[in-house]
């Protein structure tokens, strides 16, 4: 093989520098907002097995395949699975694999800044007291008032894309690694408040149990499947981010100890979140299944009647903000990459042009909530059309065949070499999860979600 490729766009200071970078993208509304509630749903304990085991077998090898194939090619997701296949001798239309994760985390960051946006503007309503005393009505109220002014959507919208895009123009280390570097600390140090504060409810216990008492009678099929199509979106697989993020990896890291890492990190933080939340609920004699609402209705009303609520109100949603922002401008940074890359763009053309085309697209999710709530296809509005796409269809379908690239197409000398440390043991059990395990639980998973089977 020639000397190894560089990243046109810079690499992170250190394995530390990427680790933390890789853990800001995994960490978002995923484990705050959504594990929460579908453990709550799901069984509690028997759920959070289920999707332990997911994590494991198949998180961490596509994360892995993910970081060592960005690692190689050094470029955005589409033209690095073109080189790392050409490298390989085979086929250059494994390219399509990178181009259609790009295009999923541009459909993912169009939604996703405007539900980070409803966090943003939670912070101000708490900060203004507005829970204080609520009764539940009014906190209904509060969120109607939110989400029926499309204005109000794009405005906030408007404010998590810009800022977004004010870090994607910075580069690699000037722009994400050094937003992450604060954002994640802070994120982290105001969940631990938060659990600390949850202990002191007296009702600790409480959320212990209902978290992790194994309730086996409540884990359908269904459940099981919603547990492996989680472990994939927390863990911002197939989406481009983990690729590229790989693709400014410096040399000395160790792919797999690093992959290990950033789901510990990912797990750790989505059960701390649980545990933040449901002794608070608890403690207020709320129920903890609301679904979705769980954070956006339920736990303001908690905020509403507790000593210092106002104050752990507003910790609350800035950690959401945080967590949400780390993750957004990873999903930015592929297509900013790819326009560099292809359109020959400055970095700052690209992210204002990659960014805006997204807010754009994100308009009709803002509609989904107000004006457009009945633009319906089969029967899902815009929102939950783009939500079904890609979590249900096009993540499980990137995922699907990087796992078979990696463990089929791939040449084994370049996927040893990238494999460190070198251990022939790993490496095979690895192999083998990649080659057999992870495509036969994706093509369960698939087939369910597109209703050719159903468990
Ligand atoms: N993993 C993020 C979360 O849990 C979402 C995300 C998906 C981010 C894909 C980047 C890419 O919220």
């Amino acid at each position: 093989m020639e000397g190894e490729r560089q990243s046109r766009h810079g690499q992170w200071s250190s394995r530390w520098a990427f680790i933390l970078a890789a853990s800001g993208a995994a960490v978002g509304l995923g484990n705050i907002w959504k594990f929460p509630y579908i453990a709550g749903e799901n069984g509690g304990g028997a759920f959070v097995l289920v999707y332990l085991v997911c994590i494991i077998l198949l998180g961490i090898p596509i994360m892995t395949a993910e970081i060592m194939i960005g690692r190689h090619g050094r470029q955005n997701p589409a033209n690095s699975m073109k080189s790392v296949a050409e490298d390989s001798g085979r086929s250059q239309h494994w390219f399509w694999v990178g181009a259609l994760a790009i295009a999923s985390s541009f459909i993912i960051l169009s939604y996703y800044g405007v539900i980070a946006g409803w966090a943003l503007d939670y912070v101000f309503q708490a900060l203004l007291g507005h829970f204080n005393q609520a009764t539940p009505q009014h906190i209904d109220k509060l969120f109607e008032a939110l989400v029926s002014n499309p204005w109000k959507l794009i405005f906030w919208d408007s404010l998590i894309m810009g800022g977004t895009i004010s870090v994607v123009v910075f580069g690699v280390e000037k722009g994400l690694e050094r937003s992450v570097r604060f954002m994640f600390p802070a994120m982290l140090a105001i969940l631990l408040i938060i659990v600390i504060y949850s202990i002191d409810t007296g009702y600790f216990g409480h959320g212990l149990a209902f978290l992790f008492h194994p309730n086996f009678k409540a884990l359908t099929p269904n459940s099981i499947l919603i547990a492996l199509g989680h472990a994939f979106f927390t863990l911002s697989l197939a989406t481009g981010s983990i690729m590229m993020y790989g693709a400014y990896v410096p040399r000395d890291t160790s792919v797999p100890q690093a992959a290990l890492a950033i789901a510990a990190a990912d797990t750790a933080i989505a059960l701390l979140a649980g545990l933040a939340i449901f002794p608070i609920v608890f403690a207020n004699g709320l129920q903890p299944g609301a679904g979705p609402g769980l954070i956006f209705k339920t736990l303001p009303i908690a905020f509403g009647h507790m000593p210092y609520g106002q104050f752990i109100g507003v910790l609350f949603f800035l950690m959401l903000v945080f967590a949400a922002f780390t993750s957004a401008i990873s999903l930015l940074e592929p297509t900013v990459a790819w326009l560099i890359e292809q359109k020959n763009l400055t970095r700052g053309q690209a992210s204002m042009l990659g960014g805006g085309a997204m807010w754009l697209l994100g308009l009709g999710t803002v509609f989904s909530f107000n004006i457009g709530a009945n633009w319906t296809l089969f029967g899902l509005n815009f929102f939950e059309l783009m939500d079904y796409l890609t979590a249900n269809i096009m993540l499980p379908l990137g995922g699907l065949l990087v796992a078979i690239f990696t463990a089929w197409r791939l040449n084994k000398q370049i996927s040893r070499a990238e494999f460190n440390p070198q251990s022939s043991v790993l490496y095979k059990l690895w192999h083998f999860a990649l080659a057999y395990i992870s495509p036969l639980m994706i093509v369960i998973v698939f087939l369910n979600a597109i209703g050719v089977i159903k468990l």
